[in-house]
């Protein structure tokens, strides 16, 4: 069960690593700042295992395993996170019954408070509506579409007088100004007075991620006539449609838990979801995917399940979607089966909880979707067709570490396109010549001053730079905000992992200072695919890290590294498109020009 991470402070306050590793092993001796003892977790002869007092973590240099407290008694008992914190507890004998998680609150910003309370009234305004007489027409509505009590409760759903005028009254009586009234969207004022614009509507409201209203979607009610199906609140000062992701809110209290998020296209799959347990789930509302969006998405560090429906305009977004998590380096599945046309809820409705848990499940890679697209939504049948379908696979296969995958794909292109395996498999090779490893320079030497020691040489200059600017990140507010306002992500995963623990305990806790051991503790309770490997990197990090020195120019000068290299990722997605419909040879000279200005650039 989830330990409450104040609890786990408390505990770790009162724990000092050298005492407790000191009950486990004999062998502990000061030496110099740190301890040193007989590595338990290899053949050890002499002491290779360190212990730093000051950081609370510890390492061996031997067996390079590392991590604070929790994890020592974690590897040492062979237990989980949880036993090895409630095992350390025992040991000082520290009790407390606390075992649920504390909600983290959003600070506000205060001009915005009165456009908040505002529209937090409105929300209760329509919930109580839903109740009223005039609500039956939206009860029955709910009912019909199987929409639960709890449902209702979960997702604030309301109801909007048909009288729009009773809104705007309701709130003036609670004191608001009509100024505070148009700021949250819901009405113009106007000569003829002032009119909710949802009325007589069922209502939807869309929440912020810290689960604040802050716009709502209000659903007719009646069909055969002209009226839009929802009407939306416009964009306000608090509702930016390309930022929020709808139930993002409560999806984000089970995502870490199940390793996935779900992403649908709508209110009403949301709910068909939730109702077969699926409450990791968010909605586009039928805007397009942006890089907000795929930021927020990101930050979760979980597989992304892209659910949309099975009709020619949900498998089109689909593809669209594909390129872009590709190129922004989420990892993501997507739903697909044959001749569905049906979208989630309708699937829940038609056949039932156990068919739509199977369609949910249904889960491909990008590659099978691509294909399976083309073989069943759209034929081929230019050789354009074919030449697009082949140049937006060649990227995808050179990624591939397996030979063995990628002649998979190589197989099954050469089937739906017609090409032969062996110029499929020329063009990739190509791609691959085409990634030209840039070398460390000596400008980059000299930034790594001190701090790159211990980083081999021929780490990458962007992974150079990327793991300074953690470094900076570890010691400064200041870098962080840096990393949220421009660099926003890393192309390393273990950096891009922990960038976003760092980015979240920051958020949590802004008065604290970064620590590595306290990181390694969200790390360790939290499900992260490659936890391993940030909690190493923070060890090491922990070690280093009365060395580091934050350096704004330091960190403006690896900003322009990894968006120069970033510019070079780009340029090789170019040259892909730009192959499309060349002859070989014209495709040589561009790879040529290509190969001349990136080693240009790089050196
Ligand atoms: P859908 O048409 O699939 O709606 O649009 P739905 O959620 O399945 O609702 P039902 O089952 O028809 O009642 C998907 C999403 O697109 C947005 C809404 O967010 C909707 O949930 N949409 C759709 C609009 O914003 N306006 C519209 O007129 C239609
Ligand atoms: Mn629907």
């Amino acid at each position: 069960m989830a330990i409450d991470y104040d609890v786990l402070k408390e505990i770790k306050e009162r724990a000092d690593i050298v005492d407790i590793i000191s009950y486990f092993l004999p062998s502990v001796q000061k030496k110099g700042r740190n301890y040193v003892c007989i590595c338990p977790f290899h053949d050890d002869h002499k002491p290779s295992m360190q212990i730093s007092k000051e950081h609370q973590t510890f390492r061996c240099f031997v067996d390079n395993i590392g991590g604070d407290v929790f994890t020592f008694v974690q590897k040492y008992e062979k237990c989980s996170f949880e036993e090895a914190v409630r095992k350390v507890a025992e040991i000082i004998g520290y009790d407390d019954p606390r075992l649920h998680k504390k909600a983290y609150v959003k600070p506000v910003d205060t001009n915005l408070v009165p456009v908040y309370n505002c529209i937090s009234e409105i929300q209760k305004f329509y919930k109580y509506c839903l109740m009223t007489d005039e609500g039956v027409v939206a009860r029955e509505y709910l009912e019909k579409r199987q929409i639960s009590a709890d449902q209702q409760t979960k997702f604030g759903l309301g109801y909007a007088l048909q009288d729009g005028k009773m809104t705007i009254e309701y709130l003036k009586q609670k004191g608001f100004s009509f100024k505070n009234i148009e700021d949250t969207g819901i009405a113009l004022l106007q000569t003829s007075g002032m009119s909710d614009n949802n009325a007589g509507r069922l209502i939807f409201p869309i929440f912020d991620k810290s689960g604040q209203v802050v716009g709502f979607s209000a659903r007719k009610m009646t069909s055969g006539d002209d009226a839009p199906k929802y009407v939306n609140s416009p964009e306000t000062k608090i509702f930016t449609k390309g930022k929020i992701l709808y139930n993002f809110n409560n999806a984000k209290q089970t995502v870490k838990h199940d390793g996935y998020i779900y992403l649908v296209e709508g209110f009403m799959d949301v709910f068909a979801l939730d109702s077969i347990g699926v409450t990791s789930c968010v909605a586009l509302m039928s805007t397009k995917l942006t890089t907000q969006h795929i930021d927020e998405l990101r930050k979760l560090n979980v597989e992304v399940r892209v659910c949309l429906d099975g009709d020619k305009p949900g498998q089109e977004a689909m593809m669209k979607i594909i390129s872009q998590l590709n190129e922004a380096h989420l990892h993501a599945r997507y739903v697909s089966k044959a001749n569905e046309l049906r979208d989630p809820d309708e699937i829940l409705k038609q056949d039932g909880p156990e068919a739509l848990k199977a369609y949910v499940n249904s889960l491909v890679d990008p590659f099978d979707f691509i294909i399976n697209y083309y073989e069943t939504t759209s034929p081929l049948g230019s050789n354009e067709d074919k030449k697009k379908v082949i140049n937006h696979f060649v990227p995808m296969i050179a990624r591939l570490k397996s030979s063995l995958d990628a002649d998979n794909y190589i197989y099954k292109l050469e089937k739906i396109t017609g090409f032969s395996a062996q110029a499929i498999r020329n063009l990739v090779e190509k791609h691959k010549s085409g990634q030209v490893v840039v070398k460390v320079n000596n400008k980059t030497d000299v930034i790594c001053e001190n701090n790159f020691k211990s980083v081999p040489k021929e780490l990458r200059r962007l992974e150079i730079a990327e793991n300074m600017v953690i470094e900076q990140m570890m010691v400064s507010h200041e870098a962080v905000q840096f990393f949220e306002e421009k660099i926003k992500y890393f192309y390393n995963e273990t950096y891009r992992s922990l960038a976003n623990f760092i980015v979240d305990y920051v958020h949590t806790y802004p008065n604290n200072e970064i620590s590595p051991s306290a990181l390694i503790d969200l790390v360790s309770l939290s499900s992260v695919e490659n936890m391993e490997d940030i909690v190493n990197l923070l060890t090491k990090l922990s070690f280093r890290i009365s060395t580091i020195k934050y350096s704004p120019d330091a960190l403006k000068d690896c900003e322009k590294i990894i968006t120069e290299e970033r510019i070079k990722v780009y340029e090789r997605n170019n040259l892909l498109k730009a192959f499309e419909g060349k002859s070989v040879q014209e495709q040589a000279r561009l790879m040529d020009e290509y190969i001349k200005r990136t080693t240009k650039n790089g050196q």
